[in-house]
């Protein structure tokens, strides 16, 4: 009877590790955070004030979540996560510590109506950047900023420069004001071109 704690924690320990691996195989990106020197130079990186909602798409353990949500205190902040482990600890950190305008939603955002949205803020993967690509440009409005840590939106145009965090990696942080980071680049031949 005194090993029945015991085997609980052991299988609550299992079915933990198994939903983190299997929402990591169907998302394609695993809950890593964002380490704090890459989320300095990205808040570091944030307009001073917007005009919207801030959405974060893959909110992971809801740390940046919180911290997005401190830095604009008079805005709406929306988390996404998919993962439904990281996503209760990061809502249950929500509901212990705030802050009161943050809202994290168990769910695709790749389903989500992102056309409110004044900031978007990202730390994904390749392939999950490449699926982001055509709804942001479906339904950004102009004057809103995407925000990406480490992966780029292939074919958009970065402000530049291109800042790097101070950590192993010079982690590249990529912001990109919509509809300008649209703009046709000049191929060395001299025809315009869209971004590759
Ligand atoms: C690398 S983590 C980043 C966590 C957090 N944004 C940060 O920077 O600290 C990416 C997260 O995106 C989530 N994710 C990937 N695709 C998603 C989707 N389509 N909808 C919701 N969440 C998704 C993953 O489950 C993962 O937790």
């Amino acid at each position: 009877m005194g090993s029945l704690p015991a085997l609980i924690a052991v299988l609550a320990l299992v079915v933990t590790l198994v939903l983190v691996v299997a929402y990591t195989l169907a998302t394609g990106v695993s809950p890593m955070p964002t380490g704090r020197a890459a989320r300095a130079s990205l808040l570091g990186e944030l307009p001073a004030d917007i005009g919207g909602t801030v959405f974060e798409l893959g909110a992971g353990w809801g740390g940046l979540a919180a911290a997005l949500a401190r830095r604009y205190p008079t805005r709406s902040v929306v988390g996404y996560e998919l993962s439904p482990v990281p996503w209760l600890f990061a809502a249950l950190g929500r509901w212990c510590t705030g802050p009161a305008n943050l809202t994290l939603r168990r769910a695709d955002f790749l389903r989500a109506d992102l056309s409110p949205a004044a900031l978007v803020v990202c730390y994904l993967c390749p392939a999950g950047m490449a699926r982001l690509r055509p709804k942001l440009e479906a339904e950004l409005r102009p004057g809103s900023v995407v925000v990406s840590h480490f992966f780029a939106l292939p074919g958009w145009r970065p402000d530049e420069p291109v800042v790097r965090a101070a950590d192993a990696a010079r982690s590249p942080i990529y912001r990109y004001r919509f509809p300008r980071c649209l703009a046709r680049t000049v191929a060395p031949g001299g025809e315009p071109g869209r971004n590759p």
